[in-house]
């Protein structure tokens, strides 16, 4: 084995021998997007799908699970949202069916959450927001952390990768540690592992997928993009909070800004109350991101997507892109060696 893949081995390891994986790379889960195809793609080329279960109901879950072990017999997970109404019999779903590792997303997880995921025998991985955030989810017993900067596709926070990287990666090393949002290439990669990351998760790289099963539309909306074009969901006014999200600039985001402005202003003039207004403003986006995804309205949907959306450029197969992050993270170290045996000769 040549200097570079044995020093890429060695700073992967932990990751891969927490995901059961040939590389450390979570596919992100994506609602819609994360589905049976993508994720059997991503774990059989050697990386970690993750299915979306998103609002699917349990019944569904089992079924799209069955259907991701019919097409792979490699380790993948599936991200739950805290705030589904049934988390607890998605949770027993994901026992039942023998899930490897529950990712549960959208906010802190309870800690009997987290028991009742790590009961079933899965790992349980969470997203830690901030250290303190992390500290917490430590005592409650996870098992690993992705940790996902601003840059990111879809719900965000609002810390850089780089910083979140610097706060967290340093003073955690109990459980492995992901690194997420906007990673685009292997020397971002190779970057994150070097300051301790135990692996990397990307998503907006995935969409473009030729097995993704996202519609034409939306694919070449991400390949048409550059990173400016992904931008955070704008708030009017901070008495009626957004949830922000990472989405492509289209017709929904600048109407979104209209209908804030409008649904203000009628409970300025008493024509509506604040409740019923917030309301409306968090329904606007709902049912947005199937719209683009599946029915192709890039117009009138949601288009998340993450700055690193400026390197998808073409539709490729999930192996060439696992195969070009891992050659670029490869390159990377071995044109480090080629400089050091060079200074040498000096
Ligand atoms: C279209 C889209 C949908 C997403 N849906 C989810 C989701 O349902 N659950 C979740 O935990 N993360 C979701 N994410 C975040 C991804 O899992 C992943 O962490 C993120 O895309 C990583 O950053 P990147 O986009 O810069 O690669 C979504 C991202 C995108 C782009």
């Amino acid at each position: 084995m040549d200097k570079a893949r044995q020093r890429l081995e060695h700073l992967w390891r932990r990751g891969r021998d927490f995901l059961g994986t040939e590389l450390a790379i979570m596919g992100g889960a994506m609602s819609w997007i994360s589905e049976r195809h993508l994720v059997a793609a991503i774990s059989n080329g050697g990386g970690f799908g993750v299915l979306a279960c998103g609002s699917m109901s349990p019944e569904l879950l089992a079924e799209e699970i069955h259907a991701t072990q019919e097409r792979t017999s490699k380790p993948f997970g599936v991200n739950l949202i805290t705030l589904h109404p049934e988390l607890d019999a998605l949770i027993d779903v994901c026992g039942e069916m023998q899930v490897g590792h529950i990712v549960l997303a959208g906010g802190l997880p309870s800690g009997s959450a987290i028991k009742r995921a790590k009961d079933t025998g899965a790992k349980v991985v969470c997203f830690a927001p901030a250290l303190v955030a992390a500290k917490k989810l430590l005592r409650s017993g996870v098992d690993a952390l992705v940790i996902e900067g601003t840059e990111a596709g879809g719900h965000i926070g609002s810390v850089a990768t780089s910083v979140l990287a610097q706060e967290i990666l340093p003073v955690v090393d109990q459980v492995p540690v992901f690194v997420a949002g906007g990673i685009g290439r292997g020397e971002a990669m190779l970057s994150y592992l070097e300051m301790g990351a135990a692996g990397c998760q990307l998503g907006t790289r995935f969409v473009c997928a030729t097995e993704c099963i996202a519609h034409p539309n939306f694919k070449q909306s991400f390949i048409k993009a550059a990173a400016r074009d992904a931008v955070p969901s704008v708030q009017v006014d901070p008495q009626f909070p957004v949830i922000p999200v990472r989405a492509l600039t289209n017709a929904a985001t600048r109407k979104f800004v209209l209908f804030q402005m409008d649904v203000i202003e009628k409970v300025r003039s008493s024509q509506l109350d604040q409740k019923e207004a917030q309301l409306q403003i968090e329904h606007y986006w709902a049912g947005a991101l199937r719209r683009a995804v599946i029915d192709g309205d890039i117009e009138n949907g949601s288009l998340m997507a993450g700055q690193s959306v400026g390197m998808v450029t073409r539709e490729q197969s999930t192996a060439e892109i696992l195969g070009e992050l891992l050659d670029q993270a490869l390159a990377a170290l071995a044109a480090r060696d080629e400089s050091r045996s060079t200074m040498a000769q000096c």
